[in-house]
């Protein structure tokens, strides 16, 4: 059993029919609209969505919702060197709706966790290690309201939620498509576990179906 001040954590993410969620030139347009609309509602309902650094510089998404009503949600990124842009999305768009939230390590660099303070972002600090730490940090978010947290990838930081068992529950899109390539970013990347034993295990809740889109949800068993 994991403690109870963790925020319930949803995994939310489009991938090809072959676990792709982008091509291997980093092409990450695998959504249509109704799929957008839905991913939408789905952050319409958290306190918080949280991505990796590899996401914000690759795709530079602003992580906001344009089909909804909403309250705001905190933007939360993983960054071990506050190695992103200040001037990335994520933090230029609409600050006032979607604070922003930058988990970074103790040995982080002072003059830039000034800099980003300066831009209106809020810097954590998790673990002495070359990453973040993730199971810290959980109870850190908790504490800032962040009770229901949406995952929303790439495929590193999805490994480090599924090897610590964090997930709660996933939404997966199946996009029409099969795009191949070693380097192109699966679902889930990182080692792996050696056997399925020591995998977490999902129950299926729904499948649904339109447009060619299969729409996948699990629940932690
Ligand atoms: N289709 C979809 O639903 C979807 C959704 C999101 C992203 N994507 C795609 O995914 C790709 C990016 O995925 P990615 O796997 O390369 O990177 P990522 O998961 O976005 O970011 C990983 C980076 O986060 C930092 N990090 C810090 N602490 C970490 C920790 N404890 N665990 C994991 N990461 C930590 C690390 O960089 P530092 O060591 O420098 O801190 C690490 O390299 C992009 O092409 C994007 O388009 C697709």
């Amino acid at each position: 059993m994991r403690e109870s001040k963790h925020p319930y954590i949803i995994l939310s993410a489009a991938m090809t029919i072959d676990g792709k969620i982008a091509s291997k030139t980093g092409d990450p347009e695998l959504s249509d609209e109704q799929d957008w609309k839905e991913i939408h509602k789905l952050r319409s309902q958290v306190d918080g969505i949280i991505v990796g650094k590899n996401t914000i510089l690759k795709d530079n998404p602003k992580l906001h919702i344009k089909f909804y009503d909403h309250k705001g949600y905190y933007r939360i990124v993983v960054d071990s060197n506050l190695s992103i842009p200040v001037y990335s999305k994520i933090i230029t768009f609409q600050p006032q709706i979607y604070p922003t939230i930058i988990c970074t390590t103790e040995n982080a660099s002072l003059k830039k966790i000034k800099n980003f303070e300066s831009k209106g972002v809020k810097i954590l600090k998790s673990g002495k290690g070359k990453k973040v730490n993730i199971s810290n940090l959980m109870p850190l978010l908790y504490n800032l309201g962040i009770k229901k947290l949406l995952l929303e990838g790439g495929g590193t930081l999805n490994w480090s939620f599924i090897k610590k068992n964090l997930v709660d529950e996933i939404r997966l899109t199946i996009a029409p498509w099969i795009v191949g390539g070693q380097n192109a970013t699966n679902l889930v990347e990182g080692k792996g576990f050696e056997t399925m034993a020591q995998a977490p295990r999902f129950k299926l809740l729904e499948i649904l179906n339109r447009d060619n889109y299969v729409v996948l949800k699990y629940k932690k068993n």
